[in-house]
């Protein structure tokens, strides 16, 4: 994905406001539509811990930090461009705000990426069927409510992906969104 600009960003808000319009303009309308279900279903089911696979420059992650939630663990096999204008921000802003923000540089299959349990999965990485089935055995069971990805609309397989893991096990779509990339959202039953 493109790089956005953001050496002029100072507050968490800032970030994520300047990261969503840049992205929409590079990636086109609705890329950042997961950032609003992201909200949506955290609200609705009440949700307090959030791991994210796949965070990048950090869009998605500014965008639960917002909600101020209780614990947030970020997972990259590379986290500098985290590192070069949100981490910063988004320590700053956890110290002020009670949040316990953990980061983990690492595959997101690794065993030391696995937590002992989150309300939310979103899962935002490799973006290859085979890969998501063995993130989905990696972290499924240890997320209480809801899991998420992004861009199941443009790789369809990886929507074929979750569809068959919710049928084998407790799971349900909630919702599949055809917009620009899309995005797929699991519920437990
Ligand atoms: C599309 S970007 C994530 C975008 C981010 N969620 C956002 O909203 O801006 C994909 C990220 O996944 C990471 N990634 C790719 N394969 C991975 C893997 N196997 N394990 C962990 N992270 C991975 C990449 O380093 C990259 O930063």
């Amino acid at each position: 994905m493109k790089k956005s600009v953001l050496n002029h960003v100072k507050t968490l808000k800032q970030f994520h406001t300047e990261i969503y319009k840049q992205q929409e303009e590079n990636h086109r309308e609705h890329y950042c539509a997961v950032h609003d279900a992201i909200v949506k279903y955290w609200n609705l089911g009440k949700c307090q811990s959030y791991m994210e696979l796949g965070v990048h420059q950090g869009g998605t992650a500014s965008n639960i930090l917002l909600q101020k939630p209780k614990k947030v663990v970020l997972v990259d096999k590379n986290l500098d461009l985290y590192r070069e204008y949100l981490e910063p921000i988004a320590i700053h802003y956890c110290d002020q705000n009670d949040i316990d923000l953990k980061t983990k540089e690492c595959e997101s299959i690794d065993l030391y990426a696995m937590e002992v349990e989150c309300d939310m999965l979103f899962i935002d990485s490799y973006h290859k069927p085979d890969y998501m089935i063995q993130e989905l055995s990696t972290h499924a069971h240890n997320t209480k409510k809801y899991i998420i990805a992004h861009d199941t609309y443009s790789v369809k397989s990886l929507h074929e992906c979750l569809e068959n893991f919710a049928m084998k096990n407790k799971w349900e779509v909630l919702e599949y969104n055809k917009k620009n990339v899309g995005y797929t959202v699991l519920g437990r039953k």
